[in-house]
């Protein structure tokens, strides 16, 4: 099946969708992006995408391309363009094409561009990862999505390279901050689960955002605190999240088996719970 992306107010074949050289997205990372799951074609957490957007583009002063309304439609209209059930929606928002200067541009329109892929997400949510640990080199607004990835790149890459599914990003201090592209989480031996408090200095994911929603309604205990390197080594269980990766569980960090290897209880719980939530029964 043909397959369109959407560029600048229209539908165009994906192999010959494009942009102009001069978008400060590709001369600048200038621009901020969301991942959004679809899945049995609704869109899920579409709001907290759309809010996070949003924010993104108030922070770094990038106008809405349309209103929040219309965004909603033309996701709608690829999706259904491109029959995706099952996959996922790429929408990025830079601050448009100009002759290249670091200042904003005085008259440039935001760029708007969606894709979506229909692919099978969290393909290793019932048997879990591996995860190697780097340490982060980003800069220090990771609360913003922006396209700006060089760091992420790298740290993808040497995870392939080292056999594991994600880097988990270790601050100058020891603690974790986050995967390249999911948040991080542990169980501790004493029964807490524990993620990053949102703040710069991590991406606060939507799909973290709802897993806490989801361990308050269930009555679990959770703290939201730096955790160390030492103490996910320690850990009984771990995880990662993200919109494509759900809740996964992370069976080694480094060449450290975290509990028995093995996802474990709680692990389950919570990715049972979040498909649940994903098709729209139950909680939050
Ligand atoms: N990444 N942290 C980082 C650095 C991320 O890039 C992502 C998402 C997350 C999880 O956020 P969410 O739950 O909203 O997906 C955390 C997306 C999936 C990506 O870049 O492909």
């Amino acid at each position: 099946m043909a397959r369109d992306a959407y560029v600048n107010g229209r539908y165009v074949p994906h192999a010959r969708a494009a942009v102009h050289v001069e978008d400060r997205g590709f001369q600048f990372a200038d621009g901020v992006y969301e991942v959004v799951c679809v899945r049995q074609g609704r869109l899920v957490d579409e709001d907290g995408h759309l809010d996070r957007l949003g924010y993104s583009l108030r922070e770094l002063r990038i106008a809405w391309p349309c209103g929040r309304r219309v965004l909603r439609l033309i996701m709608r209209g690829l999706l259904q363009r491109n029959g995706v059930r099952d996959g996922l929606i790429y929408i990025q928002v830079t601050r448009g094409a100009a002759p290249r200067d670091f200042r904003f541009p005085a008259a440039a329109r935001p760029t708007l561009v969606m894709t979506t892929r229909r692919l099978t997400l969290a393909a290793n949510a019932r048997t879990g990862v591996r995860v190697v640990t780097i340490p982060d080199i980003r800069w220090k607004r990771r609360d913003l999505k922006t396209v700006g990835l060089l760091a992420q790149v790298l740290g993808k890459q040497e995870a392939a390279e080292r056999g594991a599914f994600e880097a988990w990003q270790v601050d100058g201090d020891g603690f974790v901050t986050e995967g390249t592209s999911s948040n991080a989480w542990i169980l501790t031996a004493d029964g807490a689960l524990v993620t990053r408090p949102a703040g710069h200095d991590i991406l606060n994911g939507i799909t973290r955002q709802s897993i806490l929603k989801i361990a308050a309604a269930e009555g679990l205990r959770f703290e939201e605190r730096p955790f160390s390197l030492e103490e996910a080594y320690a850990a009984r269980e771990a995880f990662v999240s993200s919109a494509t990766s759900f809740v996964t569980p992370v069976l080694r960090i480094d060449d450290r088996i975290i509990g028995d290897g093995t996802p474990g209880p709680l692990g389950r719980r919570l990715l049972d719970a979040y498909l649940a939530h994903a098709s729209g029964i139950g909680a939050s």
